[in-house]
């Protein structure tokens, strides 16, 4: 949701700068700009569109030289993507230039209260209020401190932010500002940068700090310095980026998407193996004793889009096994449904990003209401791992590719393994039987190898079918749930309306869209669910529907009215889940490809949502 990055060094930063935002385009890619300092002066050079458009833009301009600058990337809330509001944004009579990711909610009276001033506003953005702001406090400043100016302007600013400022009081230097955005500060040598994550600033240093919630820092060359709210130095760990730079490469395939669908078995190897030995699930990292396990009235399970689909099968699983209470929740609603949270209930906050504002926003009710909030994130040291009272890290690597694929099945994975212990915590399992649930999930990365030699396959369906305007996607139990988000994979990526149904309720008024031609996508994994699954595939194809099934390995219903079969490897059944997904990731990236689509950067979306 909108990415920044700063370089101030001894090298030419414009480089520097551009490759930093294309690391960062995955966070929105509605328009993009940068401010350089140059002998000439402070310029800006900014346009709608890819950072590829804003290349071509520096280039006409003959291109620039500076050591220091800072770049955005957008993803637009205030105001459409157009060349006016993209950032950066200058202050007062363009001596300072400003960009920021986050929303400012009180930018309507502080635009009132400048333009009163006699600021000319030049674009619709929230942004540009806080570029006049500090160019009005710093008029009174004796000593050219642009940090201390930006100090005094976040007091006056309500919302959320990270934002990266420079002055041409001050031509070397960089203010970086966060509240509830996240941005890290690179640390290199004779060189520091500032970026909204580290896959901006790996190329040059693995060293980073995080700037927290209300603290200012100023990056020169030679040094950083980091303030509290109060204007108080305060010291900083330094951390260091432990990824391999690979990771964030696209090593040969044609997308990251499919990149990182290929990854799934050892992304999620990776997330189940440091948490079994000798037969048991052991959560030593993050405090989910089996006694608060035990204890746990009500399990809570947050998330949004994808994460909330792992949460769905989550829940369904943790019902199942561990017979305790267990309901998922949209984050951005878990606020206004005011929800029963009591001490003692377990929350589990699901998120790749580790940053996704309305998720955040929920952890920290349930644990102001007493829950426990264990995180299961994939970004180490985000926000929202920061914030919980424990994690479980994903350890998928970085996802690049906005629509998830391999984080969310590391968060599937993630759940067994909690799901597992509770209910052995619980008494529902004994240590037998705990053995041999492990065991069945230490086989899940083979099964999911298994599971990728249908590629081909589904190439060859996407072919046949990615001219479709609509497709369905049911299931009953523990399939619903996979439906749910394989139907989110093929909308979000390949522009084709569809969704996804429980298989019984079809028939309760949306099939009446069900016409000749439609694509129907069932799935049925569940020996105890296959007849009746059968029966609603009956209701769709006798209505002119074509069905793609995919089922389990043993499923022994009636496979005559389904068009196309694709059968999982053998697999119990409560870990379906995991696989029947990964056809279906399959059918969405290539029906995308074949349409043409921007496979990794969908319209519209972007993968990093710090906004309400
Ligand atoms: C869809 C997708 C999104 C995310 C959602 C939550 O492919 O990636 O639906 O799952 O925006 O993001 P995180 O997991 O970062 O909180």
């Amino acid at each position: 949701m909108c990415g920044i990055v700063g370089f101030t060094g001894r090298e030419n930063a414009l480089p520097i700068l551009i490759k930093g935002l294309h690391a960062l385009e995955y966070r929105g890619y509605d328009s993009a700009g940068i401010a350089a300092m140059t002998e000439d002066g402070l310029r800006v050079i900014k346009t709608r569109g890819r950072i590829d458009a804003l290349e071509e833009k520096v280039r006409e301009a003959g291109g620039l030289h500076c050591t220091c600058g800072i770049g955005h990337t957008r993803w637009a809330t205030h105001g459409e993507p157009s060349d006016a509001n993209s950032h950066p944004h200058l202050g007062g009579d363009g001596k300072i230039a400003v960009v920021h990711n986050g929303i400012i909610e009180n930018y309507l009276e502080l635009r009132e209260h400048l333009t009163a001033r006699g600021y000319v506003f030049r674009s619709e953005t929230d942004t540009e209020t806080v570029a006049h702001l500090i160019a009005d406090l710093h008029k009174e400043s004796q000593d050219g401190d642009i940090a201390k100016t930006v100090l005094r302007a976040i007091h006056r600013v309500r919302g959320s932010y990270a934002l990266g400022v420079v002055s041409l009081d001050r031509p070397d230097e960089i203010v970086a500002a966060r509240r509830d955005n996240p941005l890290v500060i690179g640390l290199g040598d004779g060189e520091n940068m500032i970026a909204s994550d580290v896959t901006a600033i790996i190329r040059r240093t693995r060293k980073y700090m995080i700037l927290d919630d209300n603290e200012v820092a100023i990056i020169r060359p030679d040094s950083v310095q980091v303030f509290n709210a109060f204007g108080e130095p305060i010291e900083k760990e330094v951390r260091t980026v432990t990824w391999d730079m690979s990771a964030a490469e696209k090593g040969g395939y044609e997308h990251f998407m499919i990149k990182e669908i290929m990854e799934q078995p050892r992304a999620i190897a990776q997330t189940i193996q440091p948490r079994i030995r000798d037969g048991q699930i052991v959560f030593e990292e993050n405090g989910l004793t089996d006694d608060r396990l035990k204890k746990a009235n009500h399990v809570h399970i947050i998330g949004c889009g994808s994460a909330l689909h792992a949460g769905i099968v989550g829940q369904r699983v943790i019902e199942t096994i561990g017979r305790v209470r267990c309901t998922a929740r949209v984050a951005s609603e878990f606020r206004y449904e005011n929800p029963i949270v009591e001490p003692d209930d377990l929350c589990i906050v699901i998120s790749q990003s580790g940053e996704t504002a309305d998720t955040l926003a929920a952890m920290r009710q349930a644990k102001e209401a007493g829950a426990f909030a264990i995180a299961i994130v994939n970004v180490v040291s985000s926000t929202i791992a920061r914030e919980a009272d424990g994690v479980l890290y994903t350890w998928a690597g970085p996802e690049i590719s906005v629509a998830t694929t391999k984080a969310y099945s590391a968060q599937l994975a993630a759940l067994y393994l909690i799901a597992g212990r509770l209910a052995y915590a619980r008494g529902k399992m004994n240590e037998e039987e705990q053995r041999a649930f492990c065991d069945q999930l230490q086989a899940l990365p083979e099964m999911l190898e298994k599971m990728l030699e249908c590629k081909q396959t589904m190439q060859y369906l996407a072919t046949r079918y990615h001219n479709r305007s609509s497709v369905f996607f049911l299931g009953r139990g523990l399939d619903y749930a996979a439906a749910m988000e394989a139907s989110l994979k093929l909308k979000e990526i390949s522009y084709i309306h569809s969704e996804a149904y429980a298989a019984g309720e079809l028939k309760h008024g949306t099939i009446s869209l069900i016409e000749d031609g439609t694509l129907v996508v069932a799935l049925a994994t569940q020996p105890e669910l296959y007849e009746k699954t059968v029966s609603n595939i009956r209701e769709v194809t006798s209505r002119g529907a074509e069905v793609i099934l995919i089922a389990g390995s043993d499923f022994s219903g009636d496979e005559s009215a389904c068009r196309h079969v694709v059968r999982l490897p053998e697999c119990p059944a409560l870990f379906s889940a995991s696989l029947s997904i990964v056809p279906l990731q399959l059918l969405a990236y290539y029906v995308a490809v074949e349409r043409s689509c921007d496979v990794d950067k969908p319209r519209n979306l972007a993968k990093s949502v710090t906004v309400e």
